[in-house]
């Protein structure tokens, strides 16, 4: 069983394979999604909408976070691991240090933060430590107040043109992905083209390196299901099987398709 490193995915953007991430929340799904070959596992802090039926991410804490990253590393040891950093817990370059050890510790191999140039020294910082970064931005759900819903961001050429500048900055100061979230289909590509690291986009279009859903969107399990989600569950026959086809759709470049992206 080939192990998926950030070299791997590196490799697939430089060659033009495109590559599947989804949430884990637990051991059990976890298994499921190493059998079904998805390359990058997300311990996502929407485990506060899916599990926790909380109406955003921002109560999440950092103990549930790793309490869930240590229970899904223990059943997947080849896709990637990405945990994120719950609100708050990178309010400061301190606060971001020790609290990204505790998910390492506790199985992650690289953190997700939320958020564009504020976060540059940060970045930088992590990286220096050891500590792979992924980046967030686009509609990033921890600022859900401070943008007024969630919203597709990104929609006006001067605000589309900031995020990728602001994503070039994340680049440079050391991160190794960037996950662009809910914007036009033509930013996802743009942003895509001008980073070298990979993107990994979810309601971004079909141009990004890869793609991401939530596990209870992709089975249409959870109660508000976004547009540019797909119920796999449906013409599959099993939970696996529809992990698996999420897979190959995002592989074949079947997923997304037009009625999941926005303009
Ligand atoms: O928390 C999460 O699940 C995420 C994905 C939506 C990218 O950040």
């Amino acid at each position: 069983m080939k192990t998926i490193s950030i070299s791997s995915l590196n490799g697939m953007k430089i060659s033009g394979e495109k590559f599947a991430a989804i949430t884990a929340y637990d051991y059990t799904f976890s298994r499921l999604i190493e059998n079904s070959s998805i390359e990058v596992s997300l311990v996502g802090d929407s485990l506060g909408n899916v599990i926790q039926g909380r109406d955003s991410t921002i109560p999440v804490t950092v103990d549930e976070m790793a309490y869930h990253t240590a229970a899904v590393k223990r059943g997947n040891n080849r896709s990637l691991l990405i945990a994120d950093m719950p609100f708050m817990s990178y309010s400061t370059e301190v606060k971001a240090l020790d609290n990204a050890a505790i998910l390492m510790q506790a199985g992650a191999q690289m953190v997700k933060v939320e958020g564009g140039e504020w976060l540059a020294d940060t970045v930088y910082l992590l990286s220096e430590r050891g500590i792979p970064v992924c980046g967030h931005v686009g509609l990033t759900p921890q600022s859900v107040h401070k943008l007024g819903g969630y919203k597709v961001q990104g929609k006006e050429d001067e605000a589309a043109a900031q995020m990728i500048e602001e994503a070039q900055i994340l680049e440079e100061a050391g991160a190794d992905l960037i996950v662009i979230e809910c914007v036009p289909s033509k930013l996802g590509g743009q942003l895509s083209a001008a980073l070298s690291i990979p993107v990994i986009g979810i309601g971004a279009g079909p141009d990004t390196d890869g793609q991401v859903l939530v596990l209870h969107d992709m089975l249409g399990i959870s109660q508000r299901l976004p547009r540019f989600t797909k119920n796999f569950l449906d013409g599959n026959n099993s939970i696996q099987e529809a992990i698996t086809a999420y897979g190959d759709e995002v592989r074949d470049g079947t997923f997304p398709s037009k009625e999941h992206c926005f303009k």
